[in-house]
């Protein structure tokens, strides 16, 4: 449906429109009656599908068409166009489809189609599946599972507190006031018994047997399992120094962090942000939001240039700079005594609020202690299973052999995490898939968001198309002329063509 009082924008498809308007290969957004629909014409066959993403409400008709799918232009989910499942995460929920018509050189939609179950593609079992983690890896493996008709059990297990969470959202739109509360679960509470997945929280996994599948709880209990998917994620880096124990300093991993950040938000004047990472920053623009004084001290000269080169450091700097935030670079807190930080430079800055945002670390223990095969991270195979056969990781704690740098690595984002417990949960099924998407994370700052797909620890060149400052540019990085990554503000498609160009150059891209 059209948001508010706004009418829906785009020819009305019930009237029809000239099949000349819609060519091979193009998207047309358009509405029937209050439903914005988006027309596609995709090898000779044309569909009509709810023209918003289910993620965030993408605009699709801007996004790119990839054999039988459509790639959303904001966070890359991709949706079959004959059916509308959601076949990659971020998005879960799949997309309305239409009755489309063409006679006479026009193009007509009227009616929508009754919805298709996803078609299970190969042997479901009775296995017992359980898995560790109520993050995005654990969450997206087990609804994809029941969404394939998987028939076993499903246990989670999570220590969390709280049932699975749009965890991106705790550092923007939520924390900065603008989201509420009922739009962080992932799904409502009744979500997991309706479809039979035993969800228990505040249940921490303290052992795992490989050999007897076997895991050990904290209560002392025991459970078993035929497969296991592990997706402990990661946990804020703390600060060893003092006052960093007090009741106004947080890290910000889960619902219950972010909840007690806001408590403290009513009344701080004033907030310290230890650390210019992902999550520092993004805290402090939502802070900003809250109309606290922000100041951010972090050692390095440029936030983010590790990640993104120093253009778009500086960009992000002034963007910052630009909404009132105050930088204290190469510095860092020395001690936090009561509300005063000390800055080791010598200065000291008076805060009723500090966020500490300098990294997190993966959760490994439970795999090392089983001896599972460990690189920096839990070593998996391309279909995601670890050393042990049967025993499968995703997201924050996986390493990986990846397909389009040719190098085993791990990395800290939301969709690469929901799509590894995807292709875990398919392999769990007994459907053997390789893992082979361009890694993908976006960030948002104010109203800028940057996407970045592909991986670059290093690079010798960076090409810049656009102009940073203008927010309008597409950043490639490159090393020895080929390019490992792309950084892009509003190049929403070039972005997505930048991911689909990586997967091919790798084989096959993941449909
Ligand atoms: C505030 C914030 C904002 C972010 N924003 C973005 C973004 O914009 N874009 C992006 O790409 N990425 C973002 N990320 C990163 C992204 O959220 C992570 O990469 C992703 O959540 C990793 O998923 P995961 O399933 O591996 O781990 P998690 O989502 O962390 O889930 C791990 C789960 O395991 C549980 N657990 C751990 N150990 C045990 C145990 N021993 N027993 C039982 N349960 C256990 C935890 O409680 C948790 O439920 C953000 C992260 C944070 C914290
Ligand atoms: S809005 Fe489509 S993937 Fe996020």
């Amino acid at each position: 449906m059209a948001n508010g009082d706004q009418k829906p924008s785009g020819p009305d498809f019930t009237k029809g429109i000239a099949a000349s308007e819609l060519a091979e290969g193009a998207m047309l957004a358009g509405h029937v009656g209050d439903d914005e629909v988006m027309l596609a014409r995709q090898g000779g066959k044309l569909f009509a599908l709810s023209a918003h993403c289910t993620h965030y409400h993408g605009p699709l008709a801007e996004g790119l068409l990839v054999g039988e799918t459509v790639r959303c232009p904001w966070h890359h989910a991709r949706f079959n166009l004959q059916t509308g499942e959601a076949v990659a995460a971020p998005a879960l929920s799949p997309l309305t489809c239409w009755q489309v018509e063409e006679r006479d050189g026009t193009i007509t939609v009227k009616t929508r189609k009754a919805p298709t179950a996803p078609k299970m593609t190969a042997a479901s079992t009775n296995d017992r599946i359980v898995i560790v983690g109520g993050g995005a890896a654990g969450f997206a493996a087990a609804e994809i599972l029941r969404r394939r008709s998987f028939k076993g059990s499903i246990t989670m297990l999570s220590n969390d507190s709280s049932a699975p969470v749009d965890r991106p959202n705790l550092s923007k739109d939520y924390l900065a006031g603008s989201a509420p509360e009922d739009w962080v679960p992932l799904r409502g509470d009744d979500w997991y018994a309706e479809n039979k997945i035993k969800l228990s929280l505040n249940t921490e996994v303290t052992a795992l047997d490989a050999k007897s599948r076997e895991l050990l709880l904290g209560d002392g209990s025991k459970i078993q399992f035929d497969k296991l998917l592990l997706a402990t994620g990661a946990e804020p880096v703390k600060l060893d120094i003092p006052g960093a124990d007090q009741k106004h300093v947080h890290t910000l991993r889960s619902l219950n962090d972010c909840r007690a950040i806001i408590a403290q938000t009513k009344n701080a004047k004033r907030a310290v942000v230890i650390g210019a990472s992902f999550i520092g920053l993004e805290t402090a623009a939502a802070l900003r939001a809250r109309e606290i004084e922000v100041h951010v001290v972090a050692p390095e000269k440029r936030p983010l240039e590790r990640v993104f080169g120093p253009q778009l450091g500086d960009f992000i700097r002034t963007l910052h700079e630009e909404h009132g935030v105050k930088f204290h670079l190469e510095d860092s807190v020395s001690a936090i005594e009561g509300q005063r930080a000390k800055l080791k430079s010598g200065g000291t800055i008076d805060a009723d609020l500090v966020v500490i945002g300098v990294g997190v670390r993966p959760r490994l223990a439970l795999a090392e202690k089983a001896g599972l095969a460990i690189d920096k991270g839990v070593s998996v195979n391309e279909h995601m299973e670890t050393s042990a056969r049967g025993i499968y990781a995703a997201g924050d704690i996986a390493r990986w052999p990846d397909l389009i740098s040719g190098e085993r690595i791990r990395v800290e984002h939301w969709v690469v995490a929901e799509r590894q417990g995807q292709i875990a949960a398919l392999n769990m099924m007994g459907i053997p898939t390789p893992f082979r998407s361009a890694p993908f994370f976006w960030s948002q700052h104010y109203d800028v968001p940057i996407n970045y797909v592909g991986h670059a620890e290093k690079w010798d060149t960076i090409d810049i198309d656009g102009d940073v400052t203008k927010r309008d540019c597409l950043v490639r990085y490159k090393l020895g002329g080929r390019v490992m990554a792309v950084a892009s503000i509003y190049r929403d498609k070039d972005s997505l063509e930048a991911g689909l160009e990586m997967e091919r150059r790798a084989g096959k891209p993941m449909a």
